[in-house]
């Protein structure tokens, strides 16, 4: 008999999201900082952003694999692994993936939180790919959760006007279709970035003290200007030599699923990858810059609108704090 030794590949098998109910509307930040819904809409191309009243980081994530697990014959019981990207776990330790794990009765999964910012879905998907293509797991849920209205100072216009929470997840099946799932990643990281975009205590090298907070260093702090140009740059570049390592081009690509930290930022991408509009998933208007969900929750969405099909090619690209940057190439598997 000959010895076959298919290598496994990893797809995703099912997607689900939550949308916390309450909207924060660009009229309302006019009514609490200095700003414009003209500013923020040309500068972003945000309106209006989602915020969690009631709960943490681990309960959008739980709510975001509910409504997963509506859509796939998998039960919690069978989860072999939790990945959770986030930025705002619910504590320091433990993990927001235990607290995920016991909430949603995935009695028999292990699993970890990713820090990477917003390119934490990034990261997180390519160590479910790997951890699937190893043969040792078979079924991974990756989630991007993040509650940013928890690290927003809504004193700070620089900041306040950019982020909301949102959490998303997929399910990651192995496939023996070699046409469809996780085809490649390029992920970088240069820690040299890292005072341009941080939160700065609570961690060990800033203990929480009378002094970090009067210091406001437990919010976002980020200098926007330093991180729009590398961003730029960042994501494009990666986008454009992920498609050429792989003899891509922009007729073969279905979809950009780009973060969604600034429309300008994404349209620079797309620009550079020859993409048109049209084919550039958005959700940014509704949601801002949710961080670890900002990628799921548009796969989620063009999927449900039936806007992805089968066999198409994604490019996915972020950049973020770290820095942290990367894409990944997929090709739809779900009908
Ligand atoms: O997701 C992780 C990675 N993060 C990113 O990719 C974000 C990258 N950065 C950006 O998206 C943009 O830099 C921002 C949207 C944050 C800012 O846009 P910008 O075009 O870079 O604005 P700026 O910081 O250069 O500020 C331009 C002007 C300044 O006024 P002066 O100095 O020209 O008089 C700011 O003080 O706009 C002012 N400004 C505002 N005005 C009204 C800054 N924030 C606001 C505001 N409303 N909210």
């Amino acid at each position: 008999m000959q010895f076959q030794n298919k290598k496994k590949v990893a797809t995703i098998t099912a997607v689900g999201m939550y949308v916390p109910e309450k909207i924060l509307d660009n009229k309302y930040l006019e009514s609490i900082v200095d700003t414009s819904d003209e500013w923020i809409m040309t500068r972003t191309g945000i309106r209006e952003r989602r915020i969690m009243e009631n709960g943490a980081t681990s309960d959008m994530a739980v709510k975001a694999c509910e409504d997963l697990f509506k859509t796939t014959s998998v039960k919690p019981e069978e989860i072999d692994v939790i990945i959770v990207a986030t930025v705002t776990p619910d504590m320091l330790f433990p993990a927001t993936a235990c607290l995920v794990q016991e909430k949603i009765g995935a009695t028999k999964a292990w699993g970890f939180d990713l820090s990477a910012a917003c390119s934490a879905f990034l990261f997180a998907l390519q160590t479910g790919a790997s951890l699937i293509e190893s043969g040792t797991y078979k079924k991974v849920l990756v989630i991007g959760s993040d509650k940013m209205s928890s690290i927003v100072d809504y004193t700070d216009r620089n900041t306040c006007i950019l982020f909301g929470d949102l959490a998303s997840a997929v399910l990651l099946e192995p496939t023996e279709n070699q046409n469809i799932g996780i085809k490649d990643s390029m992920l970088f990281s240069d820690g040299s970035g890292k005072d341009a975009l941080q939160m700065k205590a609570g961690g060990s090298l800033n203990p929480a003290s009378h002094e970090t907070i009067d210091k406001k260093w437990h919010y976002i702090y980020q200098d926007g200007k330093a991180v729009f140009k590398v961003a730029v740059k960042g994501m494009a570049d990666v986008s454009y030599e992920i498609m050429k390592r792989n003899n891509l081009t922009s007729d073969d690509v279905a979809y950009l699923v780009p973060h969604q930290a600034n429309l300008r930022i994404i349209d620079a991408t797309a620009e550079r990858m020859g993409i048109s509009k049209e084919k550039v998933m958005i959700n940014i208007d509704r949601y801002g810059n949710t961080t670890a969900a900002t990628i799921p929750s548009c796969l989620t969405e063009y999927y449900r609108d039936g806007k992805i099909k089968k066999g198409d090619n994604l490019i996915l690209a972020a950049f973020g704090a770290g820095y942290t940057w990367g894409a990944i190439y997929l090709t739809w598997g779900l009908d």
